[in-house]
């Protein structure tokens, strides 16, 4: 019988068996998949687990937050921080091109998260049980899917914490490569994970850094933070974050126009609401929600984030429009 007991009971047996003494790290992103394989390898194997956590910098109100503190005390994992916000922007400044966008941040975070593991590795190189093994946190899905390789049409490139260098040699333990979805979140149910993390919905690695169309800088950063923040609020309230798949929220940071606010005219960006209904993010409609909550969002937004007048939504399902717009 399938229950997420039985479920952790077996993997952390057959964690251990792998494992033994040998030391392990985890790349944290802050995600369900990565999340739920840490606290079960750290259920397995406790304080022999080092995660890493990458703030990038380009992350969503509080999340980095829920990884350093809650997933944390409710782990009791223990993490690295690694606050890379500067790096990132650093690398990030006057870049407008979508792709190199993505190729900028996927090998920066590569390049962090390499001098992470290696600090890592380097601090028990005396000991007797190495770090040898990375975790990661692919699903079935995953495993079914990468028979079949990228295909001809790379529409976005998706970066992933993946091809670490050679010389660090680490071998891959892969929990949850029999788990689909669903029974990834139940696990992490039932290992305690905070539900704000289980039940997340898809965010993509390059974060917010590929939902500000145009250069991204640390103001524009705030500005759609507040925005993003307002809108998940709001959906949350309204109980439709089962519903949806995600909403990304974008902002057009290049585009101005004209508004009004109280007695004055106002000049001021818009922001996209890209609310989509999917089952696996390869096919999506637009998301029918419902007006009263677009309305609400959209004074909210207009009311509480100065530097945005306008607040759009766009009704184009995918294909022909990608979920996110970069
Ligand atoms: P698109 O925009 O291609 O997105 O329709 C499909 C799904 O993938 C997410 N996405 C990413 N996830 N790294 C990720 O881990 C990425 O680079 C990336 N780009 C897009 C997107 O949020 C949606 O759920």
């Amino acid at each position: 019988e399938w229950t997420p007991g039985h479920v952790v009971e077996e993997l952390v047996e057959s964690i251990r068996e792998q494992v033994g003494e040998d030391r392990v790290l985890c790349a944290l992103s802050g995600g369900v998949d990565s999340s739920v394989a840490a606290a079960l390898v750290q259920r397995a194997v406790g304080d022999q687990l080092t995660c890493v956590f990458v703030d990038h910098g380009l992350l969503r109100e509080g999340e980095a937050e829920q990884v350093e503190k809650d997933f944390v005390e409710a782990t009791g994992v223990d993490l690295v921080v690694v606050d890379a916000q500067e790096r990132f922007l650093n690398a990030l400044a006057g870049v407008t091109d979508p792709e190199t966008k993505r190729k900028i941040i996927g090998e920066q975070f590569i390049r962090v998260f390499e001098q992470a593991a290696r600090d890592v590795v380097g601090s028990h190189a005396d000991e007797e049980h190495p770090v040898k093994w990375l975790v990661q946190g692919t699903l079935y899905p995953d495993v079914v899917e990468s028979g079949g390789g990228e295909g001809a049409a790379n529409i976005k490139s998706h970066h992933n914490v993946g091809g670490l260098p050679d010389d660090l040699q680490f071998k891959l333990i892969e929990p949850l490569r029999t788990l689909f979805k669903d029974e990834v979140r139940q696990v992490g149910l039932e290992l305690g994970v905070p539900e704000v993390i289980v039940w997340r919905q898809p965010f993509p690695g390059p974060g917010l850094g590929i939902r500000i169309i145009g250069a991204v800088d640390a103001e524009r950063l705030a500005i759609l933070r507040r925005a993003d923040a307002i809108a998940r609020e709001e959906l949350t309230r309204a109980g439709l974050d089962r519903d949806i798949w995600q909403c990304p929220v974008v902002l057009l940071a290049d585009v101005r126009s004209v508004g009004v606010q109280g007695d004055f005219r106002t000049y001021g960006h818009p922001v996209v609401l890209r609310p989509v209904a999917s089952e696996d993010a390869m096919t999506a409609d637009w998301a029918r929600v419902p007006y009263d909550v677009l309305a609400q969002i959209s004074t909210r937004i207009t009311n509480e984030v100065p530097e945005v007048n306008r607040v759009v939504l766009d009704v184009t399902s995918k294909p022909p429009g990608t979920i996110e717009w970069e």
